[in-house]
């Protein structure tokens, strides 16, 4: 395909993306045409033997280059991030005109599927971009998908490393820092470890994408929620509650342990949390849900996206005892929550 015609498919693509108005339909369409683009441009198999193998690191799992090609299917995910992070670069324009917005993209995967989307909407004069990636396969097909692009002009630099451990080169040049490299309830993946390195190497103003991430203890009515799915049935159900959060990622937590976590490592307490007060008639079931505010407006609650659904601990047909729970988020090769009912 003409590199002409590349730009005008992403470009349509985008808008869909971007739009206020969500059509499931035309959404769902426009992250097929992106991937085809991606498949094309990077003329990788990302189906291929191989690929779906993750990177085991000391803080958690860098997902196989297969799956994270894949993100780009969790369509409101995908929308989130990418109305985000525009969102995030206009902003910063705004109060710096006349100067680029510079993005550190943590975990590009092998399509930039978060960034590349914007090169439509923004010049290079506008938008510079430093990426990094710790698999090498998908560092390389990022370099192509630019260059084919004939889009180098917005790379200041591209870094094949793990970025839980990363000393940022001109740390006070990047305005927006974006990554998601997570799982529901924030288990097993590095989210947590990277935004603590990452960000508490930025200046103040530094925007951070998503710009708060929140766990619960939560009351799930699985009867309420299939009557959700249900065509009769108009409205909106609530068919969950949640707790005050149990823990909380933003820039302020970052920021308020920096200097700790620094000289020992990256440490949180141990919480104890109460089930939210009962709001249904049905035994329902008892769980962690993650709230993700990714940018403003552009928020992903409860079943939105994969990385929202509700990670079951138990339920109260089993276990009616249940009052709440003690839990302590650990950072080590499998992190997440350690969870122990309290009766
Ligand atoms: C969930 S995928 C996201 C892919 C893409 N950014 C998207 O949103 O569609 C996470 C990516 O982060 C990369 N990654 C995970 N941990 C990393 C680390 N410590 N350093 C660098 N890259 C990492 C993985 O290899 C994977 O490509």
């Amino acid at each position: 395909m003409q590199v002409l015609n590349i730009f005008e498919k992403l470009k349509n693509s985008t808008q869909e993306i971007l739009s206020d108005q969500i059509n499931y339909l035309k959404l769902k369409n426009a992250a097929e045409d992106l991937k085809s683009l991606f498949n094309e441009l990077s003329e990788l198999n990302i189906d291929a033997d191989g690929f779906e193998q993750s990177v085991f690191l000391d803080t958690g799992e860098a997902i196989g280059l297969k799956w994270a090609g894949r993100c780009v299917d969790d369509l409101m995910r995908t929308r989130a991030f990418i109305r985000g992070l525009k969102r995030s670069i206009d902003e910063v324009k705004e109060k710096t005109p006349g100067k680029p917005a510079c993005v550190l993209y943590c975990g590009t995967g092998p399509f930039a599927t978060l960034v590349v989307p914007l090169i439509t909407v923004f010049t290079p004069n506008e938008l510079q971009l430093v990426l990094l990636e710790i698999n090498p396969v998908s560092v390389e097909s990022i370099k192509k998908i630019f260059k084919k692009l004939g889009a180098e002009d917005y790379i200041i630099e591209i870094h094949q490393v793990d970025a839980a451990k990363f000393a940022i080169p001109n740390s006070e040049e990047i305005d927006i820092l974006v990554l998601e490299c997570m799982q529901i309830a924030l288990a097993k993946e590095q989210q947590v470890a990277i935004t603590h390195n990452l960000y508490s190497q930025l200046k103040p103003e530094a925007i951070l994408i998503p710009e708060e991430i929140s766990l619960h203890l939560a009351l799930v009515d699985g009867r309420a929620k299939m009557a959700t799915f249900d065509a009769i049935v108009m409205g909106d159900i609530v068919y969950h509650k949640n707790s005050e959060p149990l823990f909380v990622l933003n820039k302020e937590e970052v920021r308020s342990n920096a200097k700790a976590f620094k000289q020992e490592g990256i440490s949180f307490p141990k919480k104890k949390t109460l089930l939210p007060k009962a709001f249904s008639n049905n035994p329902c079931m008892i769980a962690i849900t993650t709230e993700i505010k990714v940018y403003k407006e552009d928020i992903l609650t409860i079943d939105e996206s994969s990385l929202t659904a509700p990670l079951r601990l138990g339920h109260q047909d089993e276990q009616p005892n249940t009052i709440g729970i003690t839990s302590q988020f650990l950072v080590n090769e499998l992190p997440g929550l350690e969870i122990d009912f309290i009766e």
